[in-house]
């Protein structure tokens, strides 16, 4: 009878083993949003956020990026971002350092054609604003 709990221990070590911590997941576009972003331009993009009223400047209104293709312009909404992290003196938003962790890359065309290599996180945040896109219907 004394064998019985090892014997259960054993069994158990293999499901043990499958319980070791999985990598930092990373967070969707939505939730990188809400962190990084509604704060100055309002949960919903329309530059409403609380912060963002103090400022000298009215943040953008991001619900009308979309051209009349209903598409958001990729590559200057993304060098924007991008943008301010390379050169964040005089600039307004902060820098986005963690958006642009380039251990999670994708391949992403932003509309040249050419699959770049760029940030996951900084893709799912565009696309999250692609979806914010006011909708005259
Ligand atoms: C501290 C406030 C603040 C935060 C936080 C902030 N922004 Fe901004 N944003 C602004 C202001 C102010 C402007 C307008 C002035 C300018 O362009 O610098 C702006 C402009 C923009 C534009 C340009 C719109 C256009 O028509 O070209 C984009 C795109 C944008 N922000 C996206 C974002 C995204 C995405 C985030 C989160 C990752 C973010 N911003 C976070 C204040 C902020």
């Amino acid at each position: 009878m004394r064998l019985m709990p090892l014997a259960l221990l054993a069994s158990l070590l293999p499901l043990a083993a499958c319980l070791k911590p999985l990598p930092d997941p990373v967070p969707s576009g939505a939730e990188d949003y809400a962190t990084y972003c509604a704060g100055c331009h309002g949960m919903e993009g329309r530059g409403d956020g609380e912060v963002g009223a103090s400022l000298g400047k009215k943040p953008a209104d991001l619900t009308q990026l979309a051209g009349a293709d209903g598409k958001i312009p990729m590559a200057r909404v993304m060098s924007k971002i991008w943008g301010y992290t390379k050169d964040a003196n005089g600039n307004l938003m902060p820098s986005f350092a963690p958006l642009l962790d380039q251990e999670k890359m994708v391949l992403f065309d932003s509309g040249d054609g050419i699959p770049t290599p760029t940030p996951l996180r900084l893709v799912q945040i565009a696309e999250h604003l692609q979806r914010l896109q006011a909708r005259d219907e």
